[in-house]
């Protein structure tokens, strides 16, 4: 079986964490997001998959090359612009020639693909779409169906009074490879606002599959902090790097922690992290290979990228800190977006929402309000 992953959106409002790197490549438990959607794809028996590209399409090949180390088959599509999410899996159409699954790229779930697919073939749909409920519909694409489950209404981020019922496009599609031929090549074109309308014109079979397996797109850092503590509590079926290594503690090789250090889990650390006497580390938090964090510093409900150093007394908390970052003594994360290759100096606060670009250095007492 075969699939297209979408995965060539710029992630704009996942900056400035997709300033060098596009959103599938964010670490997620300290593993690019793409590598556990590519194992879950692979525990349904898919294995042959075509990632269609277009922002940084070189971050991404570098690291999965022809996908044979992660035991997947892996072709590229790559847009030169934008070609929008129709647009880009009809650029890849020399590789759908049967039934094939889409998949967003930003999207952790845990939906049952075998039994989407009997129900596409039971019901002989052309295009199946995935249906989860959420509580705020305008964010996504609204689906209306019938009683029998076929989809009669397509509304991309609906205006509050366009909203009818709580069912939204999960971001999931099996597709039969002749409706790309109503897709124009080479033109931006979108499912969303263009294909799934022209079929509901047409009158062609598009089904809804509703589900309440767990569901999140990754789409802004506060929803990548919520997917890190959704994975920590146990919410959807992802295991975390680590081995065990104490209560609510998974941890990498070669660790140092201090034994005045305190560790309140859920708590994943990577590879060579270090913990100074009296830190203190408040799950859910995830940390990163080769960071160490100082004496009498706190990580509180955040994740740090590989590479970061925290000085002593840091607060970080509710915040994201990237890679290679440098936090110097004293300072004060708390809700606070930090991009790769800060140096954050002493003293400075940094809260509410604020947000840092890659490399930035502040120096000692900049923001203190
Ligand atoms: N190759 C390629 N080319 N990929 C693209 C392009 C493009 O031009 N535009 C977007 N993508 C990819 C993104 O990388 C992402 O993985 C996926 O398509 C969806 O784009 P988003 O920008 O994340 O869309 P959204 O979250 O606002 O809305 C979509 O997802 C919702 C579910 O999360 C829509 O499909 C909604 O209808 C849906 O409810
Ligand atoms: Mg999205």
């Amino acid at each position: 079986m075969r699939a297209v992953i979408l995965v060539g959106g710029e992630g704009t409002r996942m900056r400035p964490l997709t300033c060098n790197m596009p959103k599938p490549m964010l670490p997620v438990v300290n593993r690019p997001f793409l590598e556990h959607m590519l194992d879950y794809l692979k525990r349904y028996g898919i294995s042959d998959v075509v990632l269609s590209m277009c922002y940084r399409p070189d971050v991404i090949q570098a690291h999965f090359g022809d996908g044979r180390s992660f035991g997947v088959e892996l072709a590229y599509a790559v847009e030169q612009t934008p070609l929008g999410t129709a647009g880009a899996v009809k650029n890849a159409e020399q590789h759908v020639d049967e039934t094939c699954f889409v998949f967003n790229g930003d999207i952790l779930t845990d939906l049952d693909l075998r039994a989407m697919l009997e129900f596409h073939r039971r019901v002989g749909a052309k295009v199946t779409i995935a249906l989860t409920p959420v509580e705020d519909p305008t964010a996504y694409g609204l689906v209306e169906t019938d009683a029998d489950r076929r989809i009669r209404r397509f509304t991309e981020k609906p205006a509050p009074d366009q909203v009818t019922t709580n069912l939204i496009n999960a971001g999931t599609y099996i597709i039969e490879p002749e409706v790309l031929g109503l897709v124009p090549p080479d033109t931006f074109y979108m499912f969303e606002r263009g294909l799934f309308p022209l079929l509901l014109e047409k009158g062609e079979p598009m089904f809804g599959f509703p589900s309440h397996s767990y569901w999140i797109d990754i789409g802004t850092p506060q929803k990548y902090l919520a997917v890190h503590h959704d994975i920590l509590l146990g919410h959807v079926s992802l295991q975390p790097p680590g081995e065990r290594a104490g209560d609510g503690l998974l941890a990498g090789k070669d660790c140092i922690v201090d034994p005045t250090a305190r560790i309140v889990g859920p708590v994943v650390l990577g590879d060579r992290v270090s913990l100074g006497p009296e830190a203190s580390i408040i799950g859910p938090v995830v940390i990163g290979n080769d960071c160490q964090v100082g004496s009498g510093s706190t990580v509180e409900e955040a994740v740090v990228w590989n590479g970061t150093s925290i000085g002593e007394k840091v607060t970080v908390k509710a915040s994201v800190a990237a890679a290679r970052c440098t936090i110097a003594d004293g300072a004060i994360i708390d809700g606070a977006i930090i991009a790769d290759g800060c140096s954050i100096g002493s003293g400075n606060r940094l809260e509410r929402g604020i947000k840092v670009w890659p490399g930035a250095t502040l120096a000692p007492n900049t923001i203190t309000f």
